[in-house]
């Protein structure tokens, strides 16, 4: 990270948290490591997040629907699904430091580096080895590259490293009142198993035809030995994954369908094209036949923010091997070729699946800016969150100019009439220009004045964010700007 973008990555995280964005978890006994809360206005933001992905999957298609599975379930199926076998990471100790890292993102790390270096050879070709070793599972080749790279611990700053070794990231407990009959589950690591094993339920009783999807937002647990970069790699953390099941044979072309997609709803809030860009997997993960990473450009590099997986029907099949239950479908359209039914098969499924809480980071560093407002008189700046108006924590915010005189009752009138339909914030301690730069930094897009002459002729300022221009507009019209703009 340059010295600039390191001060801007601190400057968001402190104003996460001085905002009531994001905490520490447990703060007051020293916080749990790569365990966040969101605050007040954290979790506004966050909710409206998950109200965009809801209504562009769930609300926009009429062939996909959504679910909310438990967290807990049944071991076997993480048996079933490969990860108690499969869902490891390759360490690394240093021995100096005691510490443990990640092989593969200590080598990402150094890939970014070089990337920043302007070594673009060097970066790419890193890549290329780290790939190659990843997809031969060759655990003493990511070492040997540890090494050739000369990659310190960032703890130590030595290279006194151990071998590489797989670690499985899932979290188990007991369930069942006596430890020794208790039988041992798993914290869900993805939210995508309580839609495969529901797959059937949601088809039967919604009636749903291939092709069609089920979509689900929930948390997910791992135990993620390195805890780093704030909320982008957590323990506790949400997803919002989508299974989509088609016909054995057409998982191409939905896969290229999703993938594109995916790209056009993050682009849709505005984010300027060459911060994202694709990923191609070359180590693809045990169930896939084809992976696309969805990558931001953070302050420290591109990083993956969502997966478009094309996952067969490895999963299904699993599930019907294990549970012994039978996973078919029976697809009555006629298949041209053939002039019969398609009958009956093991849907394929592309899997779609983001990380709410990157894309909440992605948002706050894009929204994030220092402005600089100094004229020839006099220096000034502002902190503002450009947030879209949809996501944005509070729509409105209401100032009654003075405290008295009637118009802070006025004021809670207003509020009270538009309170309903959008998040609002009444304010009436300091003066207004103060009050302007608080709801700045929440990223609140519209502040409404009530004066002296409301009481008169029942009209406000409105006060917009962004060009930070006031206009004076009967307040029986506020519900209609204020939903303008900040409608879906
Ligand atoms: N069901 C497929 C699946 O879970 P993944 O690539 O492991 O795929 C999907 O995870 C997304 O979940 C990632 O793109 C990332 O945004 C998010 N994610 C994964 N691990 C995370 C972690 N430890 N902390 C925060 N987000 C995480």
């Amino acid at each position: 990270m340059s010295k600039n973008t390191d001060e801007l990555f601190k400057n968001v995280i402190a104003h996460a948290k001085e905002y009531g964005f994001v905490f520490q978890s447990s703060e007051i006994y020293d916080g749990l490591s790569a365990v966040y809360d969101y605050g007040q206005n954290g979790a506004e933001l966050k909710n409206n997040i998950k109200a965009y992905w809801w209504k562009s999957m769930v609300q926009l298609n009429d062939n996909i629907v959504g679910i909310d599975s438990a967290i807990f379930m049944h071991p076997k199926i993480w048996k079933a699904s490969g990860h108690v076998d499969g869902f490891s990471d390759p360490m690394i100790d240093n021995k100096d430091s005691k510490k443990r890292y990640r092989a593969d993102q200590l080598l990402e790390d150094r890939i970014a580096k070089y990337d920043k270096d302007g070594k673009t050879d060097k970066a790419e070709q890193l890549q290329l080895e780290l790939d190659k070793a990843l997809n031969a599972d060759d655990l003493p080749r990511l070492r040997d590259l540890i090494v050739e790279h000369e990659i310190a611990c960032p703890i130590s700053g030595t290279r006194n490293w151990t071998e590489v070794r797989q670690f499985n990231l899932m979290f188990s407990t007991q369930m069942g009142a006596v430890a020794d009959d208790a039988d041992t589950i798993y914290l869900r690591p993805e939210t995508a198993q309580g839609i495969f094993v529901n797959y059937l339920n949601v088809q039967k009783t919604g009636r749903m035809k291939i092709p069609f999807g089920i979509a689900q937002i929930g948390k997910a647990f791992r135990n993620e030995v390195i805890a780093r970069q704030f909320i982008i790699r957590m323990r506790e953390f949400e997803q919002m994954e989508m299974q989509f099941f088609v016909r054995p044979g057409t998982q191409k072309e939905w896969f290229d369908k999703w993938k594109e997609a995916r790209l056009k709803w993050h682009l849709a809030l505005g984010t300027p094209a060459e911060k994202y860009r694709y990923h191609e997997h070359v180590k693809l993960a045990h169930y896939a036949d084809a992976a696309y990473d969805i990558e931001f450009e953070f302050p420290f590099g591109f990083k993956e923010v969502e997966g478009i997986h094309s996952r067969t029907d490895f999963d299904l099949s699993q599930h019907q091997q294990f549970s012994g239950k039978k996973m078919q479908y029976f697809d009555p359209e006629v298949d041209p070729e053939t002039n019969k039914p398609y009958g009956n098969y093991v849907p394929y499924v592309i899997e779609t699946s983001i990380g709410l809480d990157r894309m909440f980071l992605l948002t706050m560093i894009n929204a994030y800016e220092e402005e600089d407002l100094s004229t020839e008189e006099k220096q000034d700046s502002r902190t503002v969150l450009r947030l879209h108006p949809c996501l944005a924590p509070v729509k409105a915010a209401i100032f009654p100019l003075t405290k008295k005189d009637g118009l802070p009752e006025k004021a809670r009138e207003i509020m009270d009439s538009l309170k309903l339909d959008f998040n609002m914030q009444y304010e009436e301690k300091d003066a207004i220009g103060k009050r302007y730069r608080r709801q700045d930094a929440i990223g609140t897009p519209f502040c409404i004045t009530v004066d002296h002459q409301t009481l008169e002729d029942n009209t406000v300022t409105i006060r917009h964010r962004d060009s930070m221009e006031q206009e004076r507009v009967p307040a029986d019209q506020l519900e209609k700007i204020i939903g303008d703009l900040v409608s879906w």
